[in-house]
């Protein structure tokens, strides 16, 4: 992992970045008073109750809960990791991402133009099919595998000719010798023992692998004829960590809408040939297994994932290599699907026999989770006899406790059960909860909650707030969230609710401070102010009144200080008064 990105610079992106504006470009928004509002993009509906706040810098919808920061948004909105939406707002405002110095920084960073030289080479291979004196003999052979030139266009496929410094040349006219071990480490360029430099792909058909943001990462070229090694992939680089790619996804994405599957094929001309017959969710592991990392980031884009293998053993060990590495990243809420073909068929030769409705026949067709499970087991566990019986429920609880989803734990454990011949009383019911968010309309506002809230949403009441030290001490929840909250606002005037929000955002208060961030109190602006310290106010009598409390009893005791007489005395007179005054 590459060192943390410094909470300075995630301040500064989001003082930079307006949500308003950001938002608009993915959602058009509405003027609504104070605020902006669209039809939510986080679930469906006809009426808008989806809003953003430019004061707070802050979205919510009343509708789904859904809530949060430019942050949070781009995360959501563009299915990004925390740290790819810092990237993604950064670029945006032509900001290079800083990292602290951390211990272990395995990972290099990438280079500024990395990704600009990956691109000249994807167009330079892409413009040498057009134009090599070889071009005609590779046009013949994609024809022959049926791609047309929009599928060579989407997938910008290209060739890299023959020769030992084509590339090389383009990329390199001068002898740059930082630009050459630039071109080396990215492995576009080999450079053997005696110091000599060559094109690292030479005549093959070139596939461009892309990452989440479509920015070519690596290279797959294939052979035009029948040599060897029939594929050859980029070796890993600081851009390409095969065990985190997948060919064709970012294609896929950019089809309209949300991706209601995706089917993993084994082959990058199988991705190509499915999309060529408008089959456009295919996407292909990069010569490896799919990986427990390639499942977190299919189930990130889509509820449903269905694996695409050959029926041969070598298909069947991998379809069940797939299956465990998923079992981690089994939520509630998706679906695992197995498609087996039939022998010496890979999805290229069979769409094109086939057709494309036939095929996605098959893939409807496909063997749920929790049966391809059981079949597979049974083949190496004989559910017929004793042993089998015991190995197999002890195989099988291992796998099943992997498992995130309630609900899969629960079907594949009753299935099991009834599998070994005593069938299980069910206990509760696994319920499939969409969402765990806390909706602002239903939550109980105490004072505390009310303190924060406000607090939250208008950071300068900081400025009104007594100090109070003393408070600490206090057994109310939340009371050391509120004071955090203000020494914060104390140490940084001026932050927005977003940039407060942030701090928290790995810590466990994140997740009520987004619901009070939301909360739509209805006090009028030139009460809010009034509003907020008779709230404290109200806080620090309910501190008093303990402290009372715990004099008296010491007090009956006969164990009470002189400073804590006095004290006691003070806090009498000042409760009683009803106009509490904080003991000194
Ligand atoms: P296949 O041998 O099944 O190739 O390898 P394919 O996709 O059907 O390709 P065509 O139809 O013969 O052109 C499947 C995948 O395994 C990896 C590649 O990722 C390939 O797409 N592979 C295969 C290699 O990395 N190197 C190889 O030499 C062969
Ligand atoms: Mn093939």
């Amino acid at each position: 992992m590459a060192g943390q990105i410094p909470r300075q610079f995630i301040d500064e992106l989001l003082a930079r970045t307006d949500i308003v504006e950001l938002i608009d470009q993915r959602v058009p928004l509405k003027k609504a008073g104070r605020n902006y509002a669209a039809c939510c993009p986080f679930h469906s509906e006809k009426s808008p109750s989806f809003t953003v706040s430019p004061d707070k810098q802050f979205y919510h919808c009343f509708g789904c809960g859904a809530h949060g920061n430019a942050i949070s948004f781009m995360m959501e909105f563009e299915q990004l990791e925390f740290v790819e939406a810092i990237e993604e707002l950064a670029q945006q405002h032509h900001l290079e991402v800083p990292r602290e110095q951390g211990v272990g920084n395995a990972r290099p960073a990438a280079q500024a133009d990395d990704y600009n030289l990956m691109q000249q080479a994807a167009e330079f291979y892409q413009q040498q099919l057009q134009t090599h004196s070889n071009a005609a003999a590779v046009q013949q052979y994609v024809a022959k595998r049926g791609l047309s030139a929009k599928t060579l266009s989407d997938f910008a496929i290209g060739y890299a000719p023959d020769g030992w410094d084509n590339l090389l040349k383009r990329l390199s006219p001068a002898n740059n010798k930082p630009l050459r071990e630039q071109l080396v480490e990215l492995r576009l360029i080999n450079r053997n023992d005696n110091g000599r430099e060559y094109d690292f792909f030479r005549d093959r058909l070139m596939f461009p692998i892309r990452d989440k943001r479509g920015r070519v990462i690596a290279f797959g070229g294939r052979v035009l004829g029948d040599g060897t090694p029939k594929y050859l992939n980029s070796p890993e680089s600081r851009l390409f960590h095969k065990g985190r790619e997948l060919y064709g996804l970012y294609e896929a994405r950019q089809q309209p809408g949300h991706l209601e599957q995706v089917l993993v094929v084994e082959g990058y001309m199988d991705v190509v040939a499915l999309a060529e017959q408008d089959i456009r969710f295919a996407v292909a592991c990069l010569g490896t297994a799919t990986t427990s990392d390639h499942m977190h980031t299919l189930f990130r884009f889509t509820p449903k994932v269905v694996c695409c293998y050959d029926g041969d053993r070598a298909g069947r060990d991998a379809a069940w290599r797939a299956l465990q590495s998923a079992l981690p990243q089994l939520k509630d809420g998706v679906e695992l699907n197995f498609v087996f073909l039939p022998d010496g068929e890979d999805p290229d030769s069979l769409v094109q026999k086939e057709g494309k409705d036939t095929f996605l026949q098959r893939i409807a067709a496909a063997v749920p989770l929790n049966q391809y499970f059981f079949e597979h087991l049974v083949q190496e566990y004989n559910p017929n006899t004793d042993a089998g019986k015991s190995a197999l429920s002890v195989k099988a609880a291992e796998l099943i406790k992997q498992i995130p989803s309630e609900f899969y734990r629960e079907s594949l454990t009753d299935k099991l059960a009834n599998l070994l011949g005593k069938p299980r009383e069910r206990t509760k019911n696994a319920v499939n909860r969409a969402s765990n968010r806390v909706k602002p309309a239903t939550m109980k506002i105490t004072p505390m909650r009310r303190a924060i809230g406000l607090l939250l949403q208008y950071p300068n009441l900081a400025n009104v707030m007594p100090d109070a030290p003393e408070l600490a001490d206090a057994d109310i929840p939340g009371i050391g969230l509120l004071l955090s909250l203000q020494q914060r606002l104390l140490k940084q005037p001026g932050l927005t609710t977003a940039q407060l929000l942030e701090q928290w955002r790995d810590l466990p208060e994140h997740s009520i401070l987004m619901t009070l961030a939301a909360w739509d109190h209805q006090i009028e602006p030139e009460q809010l102010s009034q509003e907020f310290v008779d709230t404290f106010h109200s806080i620090e009598d309910q501190y008093l009144q303990q402290r009372l409390e715990a004099l008296e009893r010491k007090d009956k005791l006969q164990q009470l200080t002189k400073a804590e007489w006095h004290e006691y005395k003070l806090l009498l007179q000042a409760l009683k008064s009803k106009k509490p005054k904080l003991a000194t």
